[in-house]
């Protein structure tokens, strides 16, 4: 989603908003622009594309400020055009603002506005902020009140701030169901949508809640509530993730720093305290129905889920979509829900734990960023400690998630007494293997998935298929290949395919089939049938399998020969693959690689 970063401090701030929204484009980055205060009078400058770009054509680090605004943006309302990139000013010049979210009633408000007189320049929901702020301050002549005011009379989502050359030295800001927090600095003061805007400053943050607002000035802050106007005390949040994990160190590519991050992202999910998981375990024990959610990648996640606790605790659980859940489930007090997040602020899988949460259900996540408001929301949280994530397209996020749940679905089956002790001591080492393992996979692989990836660029329709738990990571895979490649992949259980789409094997669709290990007899035998099927018809298949040199030789038209693994962990060290494949795939044909066309790493609006 769009990325807010705000700074008042001693000094000139126009490099630390440079640094904020950079740190913040994975959010967004359609265009950006940031609002500068001098000599009192503010000093908007905007445009479409990257914000370092924008920075180096409109030569922004030279404009000296000492307080400042900033935004990058993932379009939601208007197209992707200079007068549609924030901030926005009011018509008097005296209000410049920044939004992350959705003004739901602006068309009305904007009506309204117009016949007052109010010019309007863009086509988006922000704009009747400016205007609103400054009609209601020429009313009290108090840039607070017109703020409270404005606030009263806006609905939908909203993370905004604003500088008013009226109160120069000051940053206004509010929230309601899109993120915001403040960096609280000695002699600086920051805001912004994450802790990426001000990691670099300072680690103290002010996480602020849905209807709260906030006061910057260089060396002080408030926090109040927007319905009382009365202050609020709130706790300094201290951020553990060191800034230097955010930075791309050496890598080419974030993504490919947070493929080769997985084998310490496992081990910190390995070692994450056993107390808070037996907390969630007993969640699960006492509920009398569960569900998984997540959306993207994460609905995978919480699909691989499914296959994981029903294999594991002989107990099945559903896996939805966020954004079907209200649709589907039917909640109750006995219910539990347990989503999936990286960010910790998707709209849709947030929606669907309020309503669960307002059903009386229990809820439970394991999200990747502390602090973040599904982490706040739920009844137990799990912090992955994966570190931040910038790629848009996660890959540490999903594979520690699905290791945890991994963790969690030994437990709940030891517990429940379907597996023994010892069973799950060989299931908890063939998990502690993995780290050594994917190092060992990332760093003899690599080469020759690069090759196989550049030799088939050109291949547009893809079938990816796995049978039970590898279903799931097919699709993961598949959902890789189109986010940062563009090229079509679908993610299909082997059973499923003669039933239609087999019908579409020609020379123009190659396949990529998961394969078990031999010793999952069933699974590893039906896979190969599915991979006989294609053959039969001359199709093509990459197969990414276990079995030693020159088994099954005639079987594929490609192949890639993993070491002998566990079977546990089988599925999660194809996953990487799979991940490696969609990254050299989109080398080869150039694409933007961390910040993939049209999408957004945070998507906070419905
Ligand atoms: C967006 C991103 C996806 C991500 C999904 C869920 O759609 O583009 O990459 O998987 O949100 O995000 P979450 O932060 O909730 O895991």
């Amino acid at each position: 989603m769009c990325g807010i970063s705000g700074a008042v401090g001693l000094n000139n701030i126009s490099e630390l908003l440079f640094e904020g929204i950079k740190n913040l484009e994975y959010r967004g980055y359609d265009s950006c622009g940031v609002a500068l205060m001098k000599n009192n009078r503010i000093l908007v400058k905007k445009d479409i594309g990257g914000v370092e770009e924008f920075y180096r054509k409109h030569n922004v680090i030279q404009l000296k400020s000492k307080i400042g605004i900033a935004h990058t943006r993932w379009a939601t309302h208007g197209k992707v055009t200079q007068e549609n990139t924030h901030p926005f000013i009011s018509s008097d010049g005296n209000f410049a603002v920044v939004h992350n979210g959705i003004i739901s009633n602006y068309r009305p408000l904007r009506d309204k506005l117009k016949k007052e007189g109010f010019n309007f320049r863009s086509g988006t929901d922000t704009e009747v902020l400016a205007h609103l702020l400054e009609k209601f301050y020429k009313c009290s002549r108090n840039v607070e009140k017109a703020f409270i005011k404005t606030l009263s009379v806006i609905e939908g989502t909203f993370a905004l701030a604003f500088i008013s050359s009226y109160l120069p030295e000051q940053i206004f800001c509010a929230k309601r169901e899109s993120p915001l927090m403040l960096g609280i600095g000695d002699e600086i003061k920051f805001v912004g949508s994450d802790f990426n805007a001000f990691i670099d400053h300072t680690k103290n943050a002010v996480i602020l809640d849905d209807g709260e607002y906030a006061i910057l000035s260089r060396d002080a802050y408030v926090v109040k509530s927007i319905l009382s106007e009365e202050e609020v005390t709130k706790p300094i949040t201290k951020i553990e993730w060191d800034s230097e994990t955010s930075k791309k160190g050496g890598y080419p590519h974030y993504m490919l720093k947070e493929i080769y991050e997985q084998p310490q992202t496992i081990s910190n999910a390995l070692d994450l305290e056993p107390s808070g998981l037996d907390g969630v375990v007993d969640m699960f024990s006492k509920a009398r129905n569960s569900y998984f959610l997540g959306v993207g990648t994460t609905y995978y996640v919480a699909k691989y889920a499914k296959y994981i606790f029903s294999q594991l605790s002989q107990e099945f659980f559903p896996s939805i979509s966020s954004d079907e859940f209200q649709a589907l489930a039917n909640v109750d007090k006995h219910s539990l829900v347990f989503c999936a997040s990286q960010s910790g602020e998707t709209f849709d899988t947030l929606s669907a734990l309020k309503h669960a949460k307002s059903k009386g259900a229990r809820i439970a996540a394991v999200v990747n960023v502390m602090g973040s408001s599904i982490a706040r929301l739920v009844d137990k949280v799990i912090i992955q400690g994966s570190g931040p994530e910038i790629c848009v397209i996660s890959t540490k996020a999903a594979l520690s998630q699905m290791v945890i749940l991994t963790l969690l679905a030994m437990k709940l089956a030891l517990k429940k007494k379907v597996i023994t002790r010892k069973t799950y001591n060989q299931h908890l080492q063939a998990l502690r293997e993995l780290p050594e393992i994917i190092q060992g996979v990332l760093n003899e692989r690599s080469g020759f998935i690069h090759r196989l990836a550049s030799k088939y660029s050109a291949s547009r329709n893809w079938l990816y298929l796995g049978r039970g738990v590898y279903y799931p990571i097919a699709l993961e895979a598949a959902l890789k290949m189109k986010e940062v490649a563009y090229v079509h992949a679908e993610g299909m259980p082997g059973g499923f395919l003669k039933h239609g789409t087999l019908a579409m094997i020609d020379d123009d669709v190659f396949s990529i089939v998961f394969v078990p290990p031999p010793e999952d007899k069933v699974l590893y035998e039906s896979t190969l049938h599915s991979i006989e099927e294609i053959r039969a018809r001359s199709g093509f298949v990459l197969g990414i399998h276990f079995t030693p040199q020159g088994k099954n030789q005639d079987l594929y038209s490609e192949e890639l020969i993993l070491p002998k693994v566990p079977p546990l962990v089988a599925p999660l060290v194809q996953l990487v693959i799979g991940q490696l494949f969609a990254y050299f795939t989109a080398i080869s044909l150039k694409r933007n690689i961390d910040k993939p066309r049209f999408l957004a790493k945070s998507v906070t609006v419905a």
